[in-house]
């Protein structure tokens, strides 16, 4: 995402009660920040933060956790939560450092319109790379679950082989999510820009 500086990011960040500055010290134990031990969804590469807000206003009894590389987009995200989103928290971090940050508390990652890093020297730099996925199995509570929306058909295809060579199941796909039979869907900003230009929506659930 290209975002021009925020230039009272550090403060905007600092001054909310919604972002964790040290994620690491919660690690395995996320239950205390929230203060309850309902179930832990969490989206990597949130961007500005529509559909991890919206799942959070959508679904009062599950906690949600944003994950964002870039301190403006971060920035921006904060701007937009409502006061007292008591199951919404967001943390700076880039995905490499996921392990570092959760231990067996995860019910479900959402990956949406990630980065796609089309050249194949980058590949491992796929949100559904091996690289990733190794990571992603020891912050799963149990059964793992992905969901992944994206423009790009080429990340697509990467992510079914992919996750299907990792030894998990595709139990739903759309390769034209808003014309499926896919309810309760939350729009991200990428999916709003890409709709209304008439992309189509590549969607999946995996399971594992
Ligand atoms: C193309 S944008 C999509 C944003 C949002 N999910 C949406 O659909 O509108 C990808 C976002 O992922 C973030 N991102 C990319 N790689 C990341 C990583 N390794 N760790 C955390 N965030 C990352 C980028 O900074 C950017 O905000």
């Amino acid at each position: 995402m290209r975002l021009r500086n925020v230039k009272n990011k550090d403060e905007i960040i600092s001054n909310s009660v919604f972002v964790i500055e040290k994620p690491e010290d919660y690690k395995g134990k996320w239950n205390i920040v929230f203060d309850n031990d309902n179930p832990i969804q969490i989206e990597i590469g949130m961007g500005k933060g529509d559909f991890i807000i919206g799942k959070a206003l959508n679904n009062p009894n599950i906690n949600f956790i944003g994950i964002e590389k870039y301190d403006s987009v971060l920035a921006r995200a904060v701007e937009k939560i409502p006061p007292n989103l008591s199951n919404l928290r967001l943390v700076r971090l880039d995905a490499l450092n996921i392990d570092k940050i959760f231990d067996s508390e995860v019910d479900i990652i959402y990956l949406n319109f990630s980065d796609p890093w089309p050249k194949k020297r980058h590949a491992n730099r796929r949100l559904t790379s091996s690289v990733f996925l190794e990571k992603y199995e020891k912050i799963f509570v149990d059964s793992k679950v992905i969901c992944q929306k994206t423009d790009n058909q080429a990340l697509f295809e990467y992510s079914v082989v992919n996750l299907s060579k990792y030894g998990y199941t595709i139990t739903e796909l759309s390769m034209d999510l808003h014309n499926s039979k896919v309810e309760n869907n939350i729009m991200t900003e990428y999916e709003k820009k890409f709709s209304a230009r008439g992309d189509k929506i590549y969607y999946l659930l995996a399971k594992k």
